[in-house]
């Protein structure tokens, strides 16, 4: 619909104030009955539309025709007329009941154009997603490949394979949470939730040919009481190197790297004689404190070093699992021959490591879930 414009006899000043005391006129009966936002906006578009609003039909039909005389007068009258239309809209700002429309309620004088906008700031990762990201960064760069495997595990590849024989008390260290009703299964093929990562040393042994060089991020479970170090899911990076001479030393000299690519150039390592059922010799990895340099301090309970990983050779009962379950699913059995191949592995915990780096003292705020502490890591 366009709107009407007055009729326009002259450019003589009487002609013009009746013209605009007319428009005046409707400015002021049409805006009073304005209730709700969608009159005013019918209202502002009849008055001020781009192409079809009145003030541009009168700016057309009466300003361009203008002779040069008649200009001043016309224009003073046309921007009264624009003011006038102006001060209806802002006396008519509804107060947001009788609307939907958000934006056209703000007053025109309250919308500060020079206020920042609402940004959507990225998320941080996780300072342990972060931990486990940069530990797989250290070994990707000596070569090694990432590899993952389930959270729900039979007891063949949690316990049997890597050398924990049923009812053997080394079990006992890994208080495991088993799934119901598997009693009718064979021992081996019963469901668990993995302990420790070190089951994937196995699935990638039986899938895979030697050599290989692997690292394993993931989540393992424990029925364990939660306190500020210990919690019942937590994660951990397992390593694992087969090939035709693997030795000791190359075990000692890539941890030694490992460490001081982690924890900074300075740091020290040493191996402590310990016992696990899937490697011999095995050995606890400590490194200098990183708070005192080895000095000691209440960090390191002053000792000067941490304790941080388990390692070892693989022991040839690994291999010997590996071996009769490759006959099983018909792969070449030959391979894992322990004359013929020797190993390392080692496991580490990421939550330890985490807290060691960002100096967390309750591995319940891992999982808590508050920006305030996530926040932090960014
Ligand atoms: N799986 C062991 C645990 O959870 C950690 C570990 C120790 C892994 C020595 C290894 C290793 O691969 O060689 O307690």
């Amino acid at each position: 619909m366009t709107p009407e414009i007055p009729h326009l006899p002259s450019y003589e000043d009487p002609a013009l104030d009746a013209a605009f005391e007319a428009l005046h006129g409707e400015v002021a009966t049409r805006s009073a009955r304005i209730t709700t936002l969608e009159e005013r906006e019918t209202f502002r578009l009849d008055w001020l539309g781009r192409k079809q609003g009145r003030l541009k039909l009168i700016g057309d039909a009466w300003l361009k025709a203008a002779p040069a005389e008649a200009r001043r007068a016309l224009g003073l009258r046309f921007n009264q007329l624009k003011q006038a239309v102006d001060a209806a809209l802002e006396r008519k700002v509804p107060d947001g009941s009788a609307s939907r429309s958000v934006a056209s309620a703000v007053p025109k004088a309250s919308l500060d154009l020079s206020l920042p906008g609402l940004v959507r700031r990225p998320g941080t990762p996780h300072p342990l997603l972060e931990t486990m990201h940069a530990m797989v960064k250290v070994f990707g760069d000596l070569g090694y490949s990432v590899n993952l495997g389930p959270q729900v595990e039979t007891d063949f590849y949690n316990f049997e394979a890597l050398n924990f024989p049923p009812n053997h008390p080394a079990r006992d260290t890994q208080d495991t949470l088993l799934l119901a009703n598997q009693s009718g299964k064979a021992a081996r093929d019963r469901l668990l939730m993995r302990t420790h990562t070190s089951p994937v040393q196995i699935r990638t042994m039986v899938a895979n040919d030697p050599p290989l060089r692997i690292v394993i991020p993931g989540k393992v479970h424990r029925n364990d009481a939660a306190d500020a170090t210990h919690s019942p899911i937590f994660h951990q990076i397992e390593g694992l190197a087969v090939g035709p001479e693997i030795t000791f030393s190359d075990l000692k000299g890539t941890l030694d790297h490992a460490m001081k690519a982690m924890f900074g150039a300075d740091v020290r390592t040493r191996f402590f004689p310990s016992f696990f059922p899937f490697t011999e010799p095995s050995a606890d990895v400590q490194i200098s404190c990183i708070f005192c340099g080895g000095a000691g301090c209440r960090k390191c309970k002053h000792s000067g070093w941490i304790e941080l990983l388990g390692c070892g050779m693989v022991d040839p009962a690994v291999f010997a699992a590996v071996t009769d379950e490759r006959r099983r699913q018909g792969r070449d059995p030959e391979v894992y021959d322990p004359r013929r191949v020797s190993g390392f592995a080692f496991g580490m915990g990421v939550e330890r490591i985490a807290m060691i780096r960002h100096g967390v003292a309750d591995i319940g705020q891992f999982y808590s879930g508050d920006l305030r502490f996530l926040e932090q890591f960014g």
